[in-house]
C-alpha cells in the first residue's frame, strides 16, 4: 500500500520568520493526519532552519534543484552531498520552472537525478506537458520521452528510492487544475511505463500530482488509484490552506 505524501514547494518565497512559523504550523498539525507523510521544499537558505525545526519529527524536507556534480569550481552552487549534510531526504528534479526558466534540457535532468541518488537523496522527478502539447494529442509522448531521459541514464533501479510528479505545465500557478480523470490517466500511463520494466517498482512509486492542488480539491485528486499525493506550489505557502490539504489526503480523516 502506497502512503500519500503532500509536498509543500515554496519555490522562491518568504523570510526566515516566515519558513519558521509555516513549519512551527504544520509540525503541530501532524498529528491530525498520521497516514500522510508531509514534505515542505523550503528555499535552498531556509533548509538548515528546517533541519533544526523538523530533525526528529515526521516532518521531511528537500530542495528545489542540485548541482550535479559533487563539488568544485561552481560559484553559486548547491551539491546533493550539502543538502544531505542538511537533513534533506529529497531534491526536486526537472520541475518545469528549472526547465524553462533555466533551459535545463532531458540530459541535465537526467544528469541531477544521478546526482541525487548517488548522494543519497530521493529525486523528485517532474515531468508535465504543456498546454499546445496537450492540444496536439502528445502528452504520454511528452511525459515519456522525460522520464526515458532518466530511465537511459540511471536505469529502472534507481526509482526505487525516488518519487515521480506529474505537472502539466499549464495547470502550474494558473488556478487550472487538471480533472481527476485526466490526471489519473497520465498517472496511469506512468505507473504501467514504470511496471513494464519492473512490476514492484511500478507497484510501489508514489506519483504525486501538482498544479493548482488546493484545500478543496485535493480529496477528489487523491482519491484517484494511481495518484499518491500532491506537490502543492501556491497552497503550501498559506498554513491554513497547506494542513487543508493534508487533511484531504487523509484517508483517517
Ligand atoms: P502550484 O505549483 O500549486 O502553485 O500550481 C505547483 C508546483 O509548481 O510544484
Amino acid at each position: 500500500m502506497r502512503r500519500i505524501m503532500v509536498a509543500g514547494n515554496w519555490k522562491m518565497h518568504g523570510t526566515a520568520e516566515m519558513a519558521r512559523s509555516l513549519a512551527g504550523d504544520v509540525l503541530a498539525a501532524l498529528p491530525e493526519f498520521p497516514d500522510v507523510d508531509v514534505a515542505v521544499f523550503p528555499p535552498a537558505p531556509y533548509l538548515a532552519l528546517l533541519q533544526s525545526l523538523a530533525e526528529g519529527s515526521r516532518l521531511e524536507w528537500g530542495a528545489q534543484t542540485l548541482n550535479p556534480n559533487a563539488e568544485g569550481a561552481y560559484t553559486g552552487e548547491v551539491s546533493g552531498v550539502m543538502l544531505r549534510d542538511l537533513g534533506c531526504r529529497y531534491v526536486l528534479v526537472g520541475h518545469s520552472e528549472r526547465r524553462s526558466l533555466f533551459g535545463e534540457s532531458d540530459t541535465d535532468v537526467a544528469e541531477r537525478f544521478d546526482a541525487a541518488s548517488t548522494a543519497g537523496l530521493e529525486p523528485v522527478l517532474c515531468v508535465g506537458e504543456t498546454r499546445e502539447e496537450r492540444e496536439a494529442g502528445r502528452t504520454e509522448e511528452v511525459v515519456e520521452r522525460q522520464v526515458d531521459a532518466v530511465l537511459e541514464r540511471c536505469g529502472i533501479g534507481r526509482f526505487e528510492q525516488a518519487v515521480l510528479a506529474y505537472e502539466p505545465v499549464w495547470a502550474i500557478g494558473t488556478g487550472l487544475t487538471a480533472t481527476p480523470e485526466e490526471a489519473q490517466a497520465v498517472h496511469a500511463f506512468l505507473r504501467s511505463k514504470m511496471a513494464r520494466l519492473d512490476g514492484t517498482i511500478g507497484g510501489q512509486i508514489r506519483i504525486l500530482y501538482g498544479g493548482s492542488v488546493k484545500a478543496s480539491n485535493a480529496a477528489d485528486l487523491f482519491a484517484q488509484e494511481d495518484i499518491d499525493g500532491g506537490l502543492v506550489g501556491g497552497a503550501s505557502l498559506k498554513a491554513h490552506d497547506f494542513i487543508g490539504i493534508c487533511r484531504g489526503a487523509s484517508r483517517d480523516g
